[in-house]
């Protein structure tokens, strides 16, 4: 029998619809930031970040100068509004002295009002990691680091082009334990080369560690990088989905959630600054590249800065507004699959309240699509929460699909 949802209307008109999409959010959201370091030592050839080759020396002051003029001018889109977490990512954020993040986030302190128990997470490469680097970042106020290990393999790793063997990834990991309370440690999976055994032993290694947080990451092949363009032999796709499986089953029974598609933490160690963004809360984005969403009362707004670290250095320098590369309004037809996109990466998805409280959009706007997916088994049936289904989550794809603008 088809499945209904019994607290829905039967649809609005489209006057109806366009009265309601006069955009009226009650509260906004939770409010976050990123700051974005473009450079690493090398480019890996299978990474499409907004990732630089660093040059010999890297342009400290300038970068901070422009990150301040950067945050001054977005200022006035949040007076007064509290941030709860920062993420400094990259590139590779760890190329930075201590004295830089420092005043990185001093800066940052001064201009927004952070929570006093604000997660601030740093990302880091362990080629880059020098002893008491880690402490003093700490001492700064980061208090969450994000480890880029990929693999413990050193085969794998060179495969990957990383500037880092297995040895260097487990000292850095030992030295962010010491360091912060809360880790988290990247690894990727359907290497070149891998077979289930390697991976095992890259997940049984990680594990070992006792971090709180794993992200657990598909290889993907990304357009306009050296893999694309030079594919490596990689497992195929039953190969990758039964590694796959394995990974899950390891991390489950480690005690390790998955909560999100490539997310696993322990009782609470969740990521508080994705889980915004998969809430569809707002963030503030700074740096060459970032993207921002940032509600008002009556409409939101997602702003991208221009890509170049050189470009954006000068630009926002200029303090003319001219280092953001485009600011558009989303408008209501483009929101439920943005809202979507996000919400249903989530395991438990997201109160169906929070559909109107983050988009403004009355639930009754989506009510055709939220039917097909529940009628196609992709979507749970429950009026209270939005969440695919384990088909759904299994075909994410298509299950978004479905809330694409017509
Ligand atoms: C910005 S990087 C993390 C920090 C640092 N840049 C590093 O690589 O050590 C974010 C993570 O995305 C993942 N990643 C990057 N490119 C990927 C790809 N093509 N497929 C799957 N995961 C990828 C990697 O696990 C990487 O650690
Ligand atoms: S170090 Fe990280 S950000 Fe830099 S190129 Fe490699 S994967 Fe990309």
């Amino acid at each position: 029998m088809a499945t209904v949802i019994p607290i829905m209307p039967a649809g609005l008109s489209r006057r109806e619809l366009r009265q309601a999409q006069a955009t009226v959010l009650q509260a906004l959201p939770p409010l976050a930031l990123y700051i974005h370091v473009p450079w690493c030592v090398r480019k890996c050839p299978y990474c499409d970040f907004n990732s630089h080759n660093a040059p010999a020396t890297l342009p400290e002051a300038e970068f901070l100068a422009a990150l301040r003029s950067d945050l001054e001018q977005t200022l006035p889109q949040v007076w007064g509004r509290q941030v709860i977490s920062v993420f400094i990512g990259g590139g590779t954020p760890s190329l930075l002295s201590a004295g830089a993040v420092d005043e990185m986030l001093g800066m940052v302190r001064a201009y927004l009002k952070l929570l006093p128990d604000a997660e601030i997470t740093m990302e880091a490469n362990p080629g880059t990691v020098e002893a008491g680097r880690f402490q003093a970042y700490a001492r700064s106020g980061v208090n969450r680091l994000s480890l880029g290990v990929q693999s413990f393999d050193d085969a794998c790793l060179r495969a990957l082009g990383r500037i880092h063997d297995g040895r260097q990834a487990r000292d850095a990991i030992a030295l962010a334990l010491d360091a912060v309370p809360r880790v988290n440690l990247d690894l990727m999976f359907a290497l070149p080369g891998q077979d289930e055994a390697g991976a095992r032993r890259d997940i049984d290694t990680a594990l070992s560690f006792g971090t709180g947080h794993l992200s657990l990451y598909h290889l993907t092949l990304e357009p306009n990088t050296v893999f694309a363009k030079y594919p490596p032999p990689l497992p195929d796709d039953d190969a990758a989905a039964a590694i796959q499986e394995m990974l899950q089953q390891r991390a489950a029974e480690a005690g390790y959630e998955q909560y999100e598609v490539s997310a696993y933490a322990r009782a609470g160690q969740r990521c508080q600054h994705n889980t915004n963004y998969w809430e569809f809360g707002d963030y503030l984005g700074i740096g060459p590249g970032a993207h921002a969403k940032i509600s008002f009362h009556d409409r939101i707004l997602r702003e991208a800065r221009t890509r170049s670290p050189e470009q954006w250095m000068q630009r926002a320098l200029a303090g003319d507004g001219s280092h953001i590369a485009s600011s558009d309004v989303l408008t209501p037809a483009d929101l439920p699959f943005e809202f979507m996109l996000n919400a249903l990466r989530l395991r438990a998805g997201v109160p169906s309240a929070s559909f109107s409280a983050r988009t403004g959009l009355p639930l009754a706007a989506i009510h055709a699509q939220l039917r097909r997916a529940m009628n196609k088994g992709l979507l749970d049936a429950d009026p209270a929460v939005l969440r695919a289904t384990p088909l759904g989550w299994q075909f994410l794809n298509d299950l978004l699909e479905m809330f694409l603008p017509e």
